[in-house]
């Protein structure tokens, strides 16, 4: 298998890409896929300088308006109100996201643990943005199609829509009209009041809303599962798992953000050439920043593979770097954190019942289904 080739992936890659991610890091930190004329960076130094490049420009993983007026009116708002120093509602709300999801897997004593880790985001983001519950299902299969969009394609793959985002826009267009009628929740009157203010396009703040009920979802989605079934994986890790979130959740949750993102890589377009030890990057190639492998680089982190918390540790890139900054990290948290209070407690008494089935994808990492059962 030839990494990143258009065809595809293999199953052992999709179980588990990483000793494929550490070989190409061993052998170039710049490869340069020809059939994709894109390059795939790995290294953390060389991952952390471009997160931060301007010359690269930012697309899918980032709103549509990078405009000074739109970046310096709407995201500082937004990251403030996702870093608000009393998280107390953003909590209470995912307790109670967190714990009915859980009712039903005490009641029916068998889930399938990755179907269960999409549950709570969107829930939680649902309510956030105030869309009824009866909407969410539809609204989550078409945000698939997005994550969908963002990995690579090869032939015979699965199928495609041509703009996944279109029909989340024209959904999210009503929605805002409505929220201006009636009741808007706090996160969609941040929007609208940035808005008003900065006489902000329709079109900006309706993508700004459909980024959010993306964003907010996929990634995390993602970690939880990926968490889950590492904790499944063997008592050893349950058993570490559980000691240090007993002791400090927070450099808990992000030593498993470390290991268990699931968007293997952030996107770029060359605005400009770009010079690497191998080469230049030419105006209007793709470049794909291997955040996941930069996070397990032994010239970064010692014992990269292994899960060692209490170890202090280089910032990791499972967020981002600089301008682009995940600027929903400090909620991820938190859901990954009342995800861990409430299953933690369970493991002992959970088994997996089936073969973890592990989404065929080069850039996307995560089971699609994680079927357990529940003594
Ligand atoms: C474990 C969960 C998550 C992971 C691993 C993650 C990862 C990332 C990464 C790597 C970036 C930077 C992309 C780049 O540089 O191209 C990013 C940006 C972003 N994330 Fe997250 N994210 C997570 C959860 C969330 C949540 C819950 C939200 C929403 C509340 C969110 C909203 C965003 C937004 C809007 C951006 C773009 C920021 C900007 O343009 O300044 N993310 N995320």
């Amino acid at each position: 298998m030839n990494l990143f080739d258009e065809c595809a992936p293999d199953p052992k890659y999709c179980s588990d890409p990483f000793p494929y991610l550490e070989q190409l890091r061993k052998a170039t930190p710049y490869f340069f896929n020809e059939q994709r004329q894109a390059w795939f960076v790995s290294s953390y130094r060389e991952v952390a300088r471009l997160l931060g490049e301007p010359r690269l420009d930012v697309s899918a993983t980032s709103f549509a308006d990078q405009s000074p007026v739109f970046r310096s009116a709407v995201v500082p708002r937004l990251r403030a109100f996702f870093a608000r120093p009393d998280p107390t509602p953003f909590v209470e709300l995912i307790e109670r996201v967190v714990q009915g999801q859980l009712q039903r897997l005490l009641e029916e004593r068998r889930a399938d643990l990755a179907q269960l880790s999409r549950s709570v985001p969107v829930g939680v983001m649902g309510e956030m943005l105030g869309i009824p519950q009866a909407d969410l299902k539809v609204l989550q299969e078409l945000s698939s199609h997005v994550l969908r969009a963002y990995d690579l394609s090869w032939p015979g793959g699965p199928a495609r829509f041509p703009k996944p985002t279109a029909f989340l826009d024209a959904y999210f267009g009503e929605h805002l009209a409505a929220a201006r009628k009636g009741s808007a929740t706090p996160l969609v009157s941040a929007l609208l009041e940035a808005q008003r203010e900065q006489k902000l396009s329709e079109a900006s703040i309706v993508e700004a809303l459909t980024r959010m009920f993306d964003a907010g979802q996929l990634s995390i989605t993602g970690c939880i599962a990926n968490v889950l079934e590492w904790a499944l994986s063997s008592s050893a890790a349950a058993e570490s798992l559980s000691h240090s979130f007993a002791a400090d959740p927070r450099q808990t949750i992000d030593e498993l953000i470390r290991l268990h993102v699931p968007v293997l890589a952030s996107r770029r377009l060359a605005r400009e050439p770009v010079e690497t030890t191998n080469g230049t990057i030419e105006t209007g190639q793709r470049v794909y920043l291997l955040n996941s492998c930069a996070n397990r680089d032994p010239q970064a982190f010692s014992e990269p593979n292994s899960f060692r918390p209490g170890e202090a540790r280089k910032a990791h890139l499972g967020f981002g770097l600089g301008h682009y900054y995940c600027l929903g990290a400090p909620l991820a948290r938190l859901e990954i954190h009342a995800v861990l209070t409430h299953f933690l407690p369970l493991l002992g008494k959970i088994r997996a019942c089936g073969p973890t089935i592990w989404r065929q994808s080069w850039l996307i990492h995560q089971p699609d289904a994680l079927e357990v059962l529940l003594n």
